[in-house]
């Protein structure tokens, strides 16, 4: 095995995105596009990554956080000239490179294997392009193949009319040995079209040096480039219906696929039930036969087998459900930890606490765990009742098996087994609203005769 450097082109403008984000750093499925590639590339462990960016160089190095390196390229002179930047950064590296682009962010690890697999074949081609054939070829470099290698790569703007009735496509991804790819940069000109120093144009020159180059087909999702926002929603919805399906494959029941929404690391176990308008943030795992129902956003949740969350339940970060627990209509939670069939079935939030198995959270509690400075913890014990619309004030421990009243409002510790309510004396007087009435109608009545005459 030959070792592996990967090249990954983000200088370009990005101007059609309108953003001050980096155009590679727009999540799709809540990760940025660019972290989508470099888990690929990451699975092939190369030994070395580097990114050339030009402006928002700040955005990525906090993005990679010193997960790859960065070469400034500075102006753009074009894809020939944005590999040369890279050149210092590959010093000494005599291994097997992949060019790839930030904003094509769905090629999959497979497909990346293969060109280096095809590049290390016995007839040795000194570069093989990633090509695909598209719907609408408009705008893409066309790769003319005539016997199963390639005689020319020309760009849109540079081709004749015979030449841009090939269909066949250039992704812009390549893989070329380093030795070739920068002996080979350094005959690129900018004498063309668009005076820009394509890299293209080493496909050409190793030809003319009687070198073989070849192109390997994909599929045009795996080479979807991004230049807009609506292009990033197009690639969200491409990405998310192949998530359903599979999600549907590995034995979840989506009963409305087209309104559930993943994130890119959403786990699902067997026999999960997910009905319709569900948005799942980062960070979320589901046990077998947990049953999420319509309309909950949940984000950072773990969900133990048999769960049931919602309709319209809201999990945020920190969020775990033990087996068999219940969040139900109009309730959040964040950082809250709710032992095995612990419920909280109706508007309720729980923030910042710690649930015992089989508690039950009436509805309308609130765990008030802020006071506009610090957050503050709430435990509740094992099986304990929280009565309905109490307010917990944290710091606060309800013991085990504890009830609360409903309408407590509970600043202190509850002991175990104790029942604590908090609200005013019960008034009680008998006849006092019959009286009341009596006198009022009276008193109606009379004024009412005073005005007719
Ligand atoms: C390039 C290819 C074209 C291919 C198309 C696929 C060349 C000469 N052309 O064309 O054959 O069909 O991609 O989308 O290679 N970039 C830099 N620095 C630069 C210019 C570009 O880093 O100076 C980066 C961009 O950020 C982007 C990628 O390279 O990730 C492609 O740039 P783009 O301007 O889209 O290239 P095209 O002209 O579309
Ligand atoms: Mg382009």
């Amino acid at each position: 095995m030959t070792e592996l450097a990967a090249i990954i082109l983000a200088a370009g403008k990005g101007t059609r995105m309108k953003s001050d984000l980096h155009k590679v750093l727009h999540p799709i499925a809540c990760r940025p596009m660019l972290m989508h590639l470099m888990a690929s590339v990451d699975a092939l462990i190369p030994t070395k990554k580097v990114v050339v960016v030009g402006s928002g160089k700040s955005q990525l190095e906090t993005a990679l956080a010193g997960s790859a390196e960065l070469a400034v390229q500075e102006p753009q002179f074009g894809t020939g000239h944005a590999v040369q930047q890279a050149r210092g950064s590959l010093e000494g590296f005599e291994g097997d490179v992949l060019i790839l682009y930030g904003d094509v962010p769905f090629v999959p690890t497979a497909m990346m294997q293969a060109m280096v697999a095809r590049l290390n074949a016995p007839d040795a081609p000194a570069v093989v392009v990633l090509a695909f054939e598209p719907e609408n070829s408009s705008g893409y470099g066309r790769v003319i193949v005539e016997d199963g290698r390639i005689i020319k790569m020309v760009e849109q703007k540079d081709a004749t009319e015979a030449e841009k009735a090939a269909k066949l496509c250039n992704s812009g991804l390549m893989a070329v040995k380093a030795r070739d790819l920068f002996s080979l940069l350094d005959r690129v000109t900018d004498d063309n079209a668009q005076k820009e120093y394509y890299l293209t144009d080493i496909v050409n020159i190793a030809s003319e040096d009687g070198r073989i180059c070849v192109a390997i087909i994909t599929e045009p999702y795996n080479v979807a480039g991004i230049n807009s926002r609506a292009q990033l929603a197009e690639m969200e919805q491409a990405w998310q219906q192949r998530r359903r399906v599979q999600a549907m494959d590995d034995g979840a029941t989506l009963i409305a696929p087209e309104t559930v929404w993943f994130a890119w690391d959403t786990q699902l176990g067997r026999d999960v039930l997910i009905e319709p308008n569900v948005f799942f943030g980062p960070g979320v795992s589901i046990s077998d036969n947990a049953k999420i129902r319509a309309n909950s956003h949940i984000e950072g949740a773990i969900i133990a087998s048999g769960c049931e969350v919602g309709p319209f339940a809201r999990l945020r970060p920190g969020t775990v459900l033990e087996e068999k627990a219940k969040i139900g209509n109009f309730v959040e939670t964040k950082k809250a930890h709710l032992g095995k069939g612990a419920k909280a079935n109706h508007l309720t939030y729980l923030g910042d606490a710690i649930i015992g198995a089989g508690a039950n959270i009436g509805a309308g509690t609130i765990t008030c765990n802020y006071d506009g400075y610090f957050k503050y913890q709430t435990v509740i014990g094992e099986g304990a009742f929280i009565g309905s619309n109490s307010a917990l004030i944290a710091p606060v421990k309800i013991g085990r098996d504890a009830i609360v009243a409903a309408g407590s409002a509970v600043s202190r510790d509850v002991a175990d087994g104790e029942l604590r309510m908090v609200r005013a004396e019960q008034l009680v007087k008998p006849g006092w609203a019959d009286r009341f009435h009596d006198a009022m109608r009276k008193k109606k009545a009379d004024k009412k005769a005073l005005d007719q005459n």
